[in-house]
């Protein structure tokens, strides 16, 4: 793979509140989805690009990011900035001004995409990904005109568009980006009580600089527990896994570690099971089971359970007379 020049940086300080109880002791990016935590697709996608020095942008629970994406990935050249203050998106990018020179590559740190970030780094102009999506008030949302953005607008209430800005920024000229964060956290200007990326970047196109919309396809989003499941579908389905358990049933797609013990279960389809797991005589479906949990006697489809988590369901002794009728669970209608 040749080596390019651009530093990528991935802000991972956010607190993922939407994936609550989860991000109370555990952060975001190192939860598991398909095959390995967030953050360890992320550092993958942007080491497949080719590009070797990453800064990331630590605050909460800075130190377990730390430890694992130097233990995963200690042939990359990876120096942290810590953001002691959740001041936004803007102020995390702008405390990166001095470990950065040259090109820069600004991805957020949860976003899996399908997309070859090589696009990016070789188009002449800067660019940011783009995608329509039906509600875009969640996001920054762009306008365009004559193939460039005319203007940009964070979580805008009424949107004059449906591009959404994905995550991913491209620039040929760090200076001129930190030179636009120096301005906004200068003038003391928030958005929604922060910082805006978006809105250094509305400064840049007014001042006329070029900003170029790539439009991307696929976008994977991990910030609430339907889209953590939706990723993992996907990632399920598009790569190739070998998955081993003992006396039991597997239906693809399914990982489950190398280092994960599944015995007496049926397991999938669409079931991811992390580093150091233990699942016993459980079926399991739709589901994310992240390192070291251990589920046992359950039926679970749709769930998520976080590193280290006991679910132990229960195993039933029966002596059961002609006629009678048990029912455990009253949602089963009549037979
Ligand atoms: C951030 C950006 C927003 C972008 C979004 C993509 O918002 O500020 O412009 O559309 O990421 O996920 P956040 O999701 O951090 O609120």
């Amino acid at each position: 793979m040749k080596k390019n020049e651009f530093t990528a940086v991935v802000p991972v300080a956010g607190a993922g509140t939407r994936l609550r109880p989860h991000t109370h002791t555990y952060p975001k990016v190192l939860l598991t989805v398909g095959d390995k935590p967030i953050i360890g697709h992320i550092l993958d996608e942007i080491s497949a690009a080719g590009i070797k020095k990453i800064c990331l942008v630590t605050g909460y629970l800075g130190d377990k990011i730390k430890e694992y994406v130097s233990r995963s990935y200690a042939g990359l050249d990876i120096s942290y900035v810590e953001q002691p203050e959740p001041k936004g998106l803007g102020h995390a990018i702008w405390l990166t001004r001095r470990a950065v020179t040259g090109p820069v590559l600004v991805m957020l740190g949860d976003t899996i995409i399908s997309a070859d970030l090589r696009k990016f780094l070789a188009s002449k102009d800067d660019c940011i990904a783009v995608k329509e999506v039906s509600d875009p008030r969640r996001f920054g949302v762009v306008e365009v005109k004559g193939g460039y953005i005319s203007g940009m607008v964070e979580k805008p209430e009424h949107p004059k568009t449906n591009l959404a800005i994905v995550g991913i920024y491209s620039f040929h000229n760090s200076a001129q980006l930190y030179g636009s964060l120096q301005e906004l956290v200068d003038s003391g200007k928030t958005t929604k009580g922060e910082i805006q990326f978006t809105d250094a970047l509305a400064a840049l196109v007014r001042a006329g600089h070029k900003l170029r919309p790539l439009p991307i396809d696929g976008w994977y989003d991990c910030g609430k527990p339907e889209t953590l499941l939706e990723t993992n579908r996907y990632i399920l389905d598009n790569k190739k896994f070998s998955p081993k358990a003992v006396n039991s049933l597997i239906i693809p797609p399914v990982y489950i570690s190398p280092t994960a013990r599944v015995e007496n279960s049926i397991v999938g389809p669409y079931a991811s099971i992390g580093d150091g797991a233990r699942i016993d005589s459980a079926i399991i479906s739709d589901s994310i089971v992240n390192e070291k949990a251990f589920v046992s006697n359950i039926n679970l489809t749709g769930s998520l359970i976080g590193p280290s988590a006991a679910i132990i369901g229960r195993k039933d002794q029966l002596n059961v007379g002609e006629n009678s009728e048990i029912r455990f669970d009253k949602t089963v209608c009549d037979q």
